[in-house]
């Protein structure tokens, strides 16, 4: 049999952003109504709050916050939030649950993409690539010097890995590729198979923090790792370490890294994701010693695809009174 599905009830799909057109495909292949957002600025909230009404399911970026105030404009039809992320920090899934609506996010899709820029991240930082660059462009005259612009080798470095989940583990095959030994801290040890193909060993921040020449964040942004990276655990890092952030940006006390930059207390960081995106600390701006970049962990053609159509195949999977493929179960994040 060809053509589209016909499904018992057409729902009503809000996708409160542009997404990958195979995702979109997906929701009205299978008969729903769909209604995207297709400005690339976020979506205004009253007018998202307006769209919601009557939805059966919203498939939400990461720019759309999910709370208990959203779920009551939508109604009580509605029942499933898909968001179009691996971190979802920006969803109440207490609030979902407690009514009822199944939340859905896409881990495992964005693994491979995130550590690749996270692997990025630890290079620049550490070889002054971006700074390079910016020497380039300045026009300013340059010439190869023995001394020019030095950077730390990574062969025989440590990474100290926080949060080893997939993206950690990721990372942590990358860097050893580089040459680098790995440390990491987790709520749980890794699978003793992972542990041993790394030689990873498993460390008590503190002691991750003092004993790492890059640490790389990969946590959960929760209340429990709300500036997990604050004053004293910069100050406890060795003054040659570098700190590499693709997580979230609440992870780090922001106010406290440029302090800690300023009295060298660190040597470089490398960020990704910012406490207060899309604004960045100005005190962040014009330093040599940081690299910054726009939130580009999953930021590949492949992989935004394969997070939209898993996030559209979540949505359609309880439309249909199915399991989704990647439900967040629990109310806490664990990476
Ligand atoms: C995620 O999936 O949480 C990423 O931050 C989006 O790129």
């Amino acid at each position: 049999m060809t053509g589209a599905v016909v499904p018992a009830v057409t729902a009503r799909v809000v996708v409160t952003g542009r997404i990958p057109q195979a995702g979109v495909d997906l929701l009205v292949g299978a008969g729903h109504h769909v209604d995207v957002w297709t400005d690339d600025t976020p979506i205004p909230r009253d007018e998202l709050l307006r769209r919601v009404a009557g939805a059966h399911a919203v498939v939400s970026l990461l720019t759309a916050r999910i709370d208990d105030e959203l779920l009551d404009a939508a109604g009580p039809q509605l029942r499933a939030v898909a968001n179009v992320a691996v971190g979802y920090d920006n969803i109440d899934v207490a609030a979902c649950h407690r009514r009822g609506v199944v939340a859905t996010n896409t881990p495992g899709v964005l693994t491979d993409a995130t550590a690749d820029l996270a692997m990025a991240l630890v290079l620049m930082t550490t070889r002054r690539l971006a700074e390079g660059e910016r020497l380039i462009r300045s026009g300013e005259p340059w010439r190869w010097g023995m001394f020019m612009m030095l950077g730390t080798g990574l062969q025989g470095a440590r990474l100290g890995v926080v949060g080893m989940g997939q993206i950690g583990t990721a990372l942590a095959r990358r860097a050893r590729a580089f040459g680098m030994t790995v440390a990491y801290a987790n709520r749980r040890p890794v699978d003793p198979a992972v542990a041993s193909e790394l030689g990873a060993v498993r460390l008590p921040l503190d002691e991750l923090l003092a004993t790492s020449d890059v640490v790389s964040l990969h946590c959960p942004a929760t209340p429990e790792t709300h500036h997990l990276i604050g004053a004293a655990q910069l100050a406890s890092m060795r003054p040659t370490a570098f700190l590499v952030n693709t997580a979230r940006g609440t992870v780090v006390d922001e106010a406290a890294l440029v302090d800690a930059l300023e009295r060298g207390e660190i040597a470089g960081a490398g960020l990704d994701v910012f406490e207060h995106e899309p604004a960045v600390h100005p005190g962040l701006l014009g330093r040599d010693d940081v690299v910054l970049l726009p939130h580009l962990g999953s930021a590949t053609v492949e992989t935004r695809t394969a997070m939209a159509t898993l996030a559209a195949r979540n949505a359609l999977a309880v439309l249909a009174g199915a399991d989704p493929l990647t439900p967040i179960g629990v109310v806490r994040p664990t990476g």
